[in-house]
């Protein structure tokens, strides 16, 4: 068996090496990235050369999968080429036509679909082409955000539901078929606990989903506002994350049942092509 475990040494995350993800794993193989996936919630494989069909062979190794999430870029033609599980995110336009969503804007922090009632437990995303600079993802440890709660923030937390809104992306763009929002009270979407036991580790993990249009059911809204900036601020602190700088062939696959991410923003003049597949999850609890 082939593979090589190396920490991150940041919050979470870690490189797994000597494994060629084009060709069939072994059941060893797919242990240990299991394995390694719960321990360090994203993982990193360099130098890999996959198509769509290897990238969906590969993240079905770790489950059912998603089909991938609409966008107002696919309003405006994009992902007409790729196989339903594929999301492409790129700010490539051609004739005319985004081929993909997000454009070249930052992406807040988020956790992917937790707008829906069974959100995807993970996401594997892979670099095709990427800008020399800008376009950097980063992760953060839910698991440690809520072990470093104040003892009082986090009993409270456990009490309390997050409403997840589903109308607008991580770029604060309005998706296909909604409207916008003006009283986050009234957001389409689903509502899940404040704090998640994740399935396979037992840990807990606090589950904020996006901070843009969230609502703490049962409290004023104003109250809701206060608490929910206070535990953002507190979950994206620097000690809790990791930053990855792509490289093309870069395959990133991360838990989406105890870690938040980001994008940072980049040049429109340069390209970035990315293909993500969504590994179907449960219903938080
Ligand atoms: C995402 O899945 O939120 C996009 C991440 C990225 O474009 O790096």
């Amino acid at each position: 068996m082939h593979g090589e475990v190396i920490p991150t040494g940041a919050a979470l995350g870690a490189e797994i090496k000597g494994l060629d993800l084009s060709k069939p794993l072994t059941a060893l193989e797919t242990d240990l990235i299991r394995e390694a996936w719960l321990d360090h919630s994203v993982l990193l494989f360099r130098d890999q050369t996959l198509d769509d069909d290897a990238l969906i062979e590969f993240s079905r190794r770790f489950g059912k999968l998603e089909l991938s999430p609409a966008s107002a870029d696919d309003a405006a033609g994009g992902q007409v080429n790729s196989q339903p599980e594929i999301w492409i995110i790129s700010n490539v336009v051609e004739e005319g036509q985004p081929i993909g969503a997000l454009g070249d804007k930052e992406a807040d922090w988020h956790t992917d679909m937790s707008y829906v009632e069974e959100p995807p437990m993970g996401s594997v995303l892979y670099s095709l082409e990427v800008p020399e600079v800008g376009g950097n993802t980063s992760f953060a440890n839910m698991y440690k955000a809520y072990e470093q709660l104040p003892a009082v923030l986090r009993e409270a937390a456990r009490e309390l539901t997050c409403h997840h809104d589903s109308s607008t992306t991580s770029v604060g763009e309005t998706r296909v078929g909604f409207e916008g929002v003006w009283d986050v009270r009234d957001a389409p979407g689903a509502v899940h606990p404040m704090v998640r036991t994740h399935p396979e580790t037992g840990g807990l993990a606090l589950y904020l989903g996006r901070r843009r249009n969230s609502y703490i059911p049962g409290l004023e809204l104003e109250d809701s506002e206060d608490l929910l900036d206070e535990l953002w601020a507190h979950c994206t602190k620097p000690e809790f994350a990791w930053t990855h700088r792509w490289k093309k062939g870069d395959l990133v696959m991360w838990d989406n049942r105890c870690a938040i991410h980001r994008r940072d923003a980049f040049s429109p003049r340069v390209r970035r092509v990315m293909h993500r597949t969504q590994i179907s999850g449960d219903k938080p609890r």
